[in-house]
């Protein structure tokens, strides 16, 4: 006698298998495509959890032989048994035994087939939702992010990558309420800023860290330097966690744009300088060394202390590291002139050394005149060196994120800002891109060059924006810059959701 409920699931079982599979060939062709091919160890990972597929279905095949054959047998001996006794015993009592042995057997081979997928999910470092790959609800592309060196390793329509920077409108708690106060500590709020933003897989980008008191200049700006920032830090990711979401810490030092109102060191850059009529000294070679160490400890805080997935390092929009890069503001004529990209190199070198490239992004903005950076010199020849250094020094990093040249920059600015991205393209590496950009534009990136998006001023007044590209409901481009920089919550988390 068949059980025919549990044919039923074989042949459920059977279908969603080849399902998952066809999905994995196909998963892997288009990897293959766009030059981020699984390596060894992950192909063995991918059979390892085909096979753990498999075993289910074979595994409800087996049980049910069993049950066909040890039905049979326990009718028999019933039967026997009834007849020496004259008793009659339940044969449903048998049936309940028996499907208890079947159910017994199955669960044995989800529980291969998981541990098949969590080994897959720790060697590839991507977050899996077991249970729902298990159920077939979601396969395993949907809940893939990080493939080694590269976030998203399938990049199709709108499957791009959300950032919400933002910076806190008096987000920091103030310990001491003086306007001076740097406590740095995120405020309750801030914890419903991301939540409200996270989707299961969706990278998130946090506001730039402060990393050492002495990187400072920037009111109510955020650190990841104490243990109190770091642990109010931790809460936000853990909640970020929960909600199935991937969280990286953006770093930074400020260098000659930093207000003397938050800094309790002396202003210093690259290079002796005047910057909105402040007197900026030159860093000293001990001075650059301990920024190193700075932006190493920063990272190592960020991931080990608060749990964040990456960091990325600010090297854009007239800081620090972007100052260091540029001749515009690093006249230096020693080790850490603008040719040698020294203090660039060193801190990435640091960052990495600490917490792997996978984990690591670096942010570059070559077409900004932001904070007096560019000047006449040309973008290529001030970034290509350090775009060419990073992808060949690192082949696993996470990614290199590029401030693209505002709307309306000359054609020659994109054509350019598109031969720097090539270049990483070109390593294996993944860009990220954003500024200005439409979700029309951010698709057709993504698909044309297999390009991750980022959005910031869009991803602040729709905290549902994945879900808005996706199903193509109206976006809310009606940010209030105002309150950008301006107060509160306000502008941070009350912008409504579309559903
Ligand atoms: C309120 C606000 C805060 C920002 N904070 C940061 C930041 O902390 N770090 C950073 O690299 N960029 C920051 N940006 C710049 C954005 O990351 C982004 O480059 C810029 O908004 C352009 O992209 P969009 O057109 O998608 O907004 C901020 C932008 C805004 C509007």
């Amino acid at each position: 006698m068949i059980n025919t409920g549990k044919q039923a699931q074989l042949a459920q079982l059977k279908d969603s298998n080849a399902q998952l599979l066809k999905r994995l060939t196909a998963r892997e062709s288009r990897l293959n495509r766009i030059g981020m091919g699984i390596d060894a160890a992950s192909q063995e990972a991918f059979e390892a959890f085909a096979d753990g597929i498999n075993g289910i279905a074979q595994g409800v095949e087996k049980t049910l032989r069993n049950e066909r054959d040890a039905e049979a047998e326990k009718l028999t001996n019933e039967a026997t048994a009834a007849r020496r006794s004259s008793t009659h015993t339940s044969s449903d009592t048998a049936i309940a035994d028996i499907m208890q042995d079947v159910k017994g057997c199955i669960e044995e081979q989800y529980l291969a087939a998981e541990k098949n997928l969590q080994v897959l999910a720790s060697i590839l470092g991507f977050f899996v939702d077991v249970d729902a790959v298990l159920a077939g609800c979601i396969s395993v592309k949907d809940t893939q992010i990080f493939i080694r060196r590269s976030i998203l390793a399938e990049l199709s329509a709108f499957d791009c990558i959300f950032a919400a920077y933002n910076k806190i409108p008096n987000g920091s708690q103030i310990a001491v309420q003086t306007a001076h106060s740097r406590n740095g500590v995120p405020r309750d709020y801030v914890e419903d800023h991301y939540t409200q933003r996270t989707t299961k897989g969706g990278l998130l980008i946090s506001e730039a860290c402060i990393i050492h008191d002495e990187a400072h200049g920037m009111d109510h700006a955020p650190g990841i330097y104490t243990d109190e920032q770091i642990s109010k830090w931790k809460t936000i990711v853990d909640a970020v966690h929960a909600r199935g979401g991937l969280f990286f810490n953006q770093i930074i030092a400020l260098g000659r744009v930093a207000d003397p109102n938050f800094l309790d060191a002396q202003l210093k850059g690259p290079s002796n300088d005047v910057y909105r009529d402040r007197e900026v000294k030159e860093m000293s070679v001990d001075d650059i060394h301990r920024f190193v160490q700075h932006f190493k400890q920063a990272a190592v805080n960020a991931m080990h202390g608060a749990s964040f997935d990456g960091v990325e390092i600010h090297g854009a929009n007239g800081y620090l590291i972007d100052q260091f890069i540029q001749k515009q503001t690093n006249k230096r004529t020693d080790e850490y002139s603008a040719e040698t990209l020294k203090l660039p190199k060193e801190i990435l070198d640091a960052v990495v050394q600490a917490i792997g490239a996978s984990k690591t992004g670096v942010r570059m903005s070559p077409f900004s005149a932001w904070q007096g950076m560019r000047g006449d010199y040309d973008p290529v020849d001030q970034f290509e060196p350090w775009v060419r250094h990073i992808v060949s020094t690192y082949k696993d990093l996470a990614y290199v994120h590029f401030v693209d040249p505002l709307a309306g920059s000359s054609q020659e600015d994109f054509r350019k800002s598109d031969y720097l991205k090539k270049i990483v393209r070109d390593a294996g590496i993944t860009v990220v891109s954003n500024s200005d950009l439409t979700l029309e534009m951010a698709n057709e990136r993504a698909s044309k060059y297999g390009e991750a998006v980022a959005f910031g001023k869009l991803f602040i007044s729709n905290p549902d924006l994945p879900a808005r590209a996706r199903n193509g409901w109206p976006l809310n481009e009606d940010y209030d810059r105002t309150s950008f920089y301006g107060g509160t919550e306000k502008g941070y988390t009350d912008y409504p959701f579309y559903k």
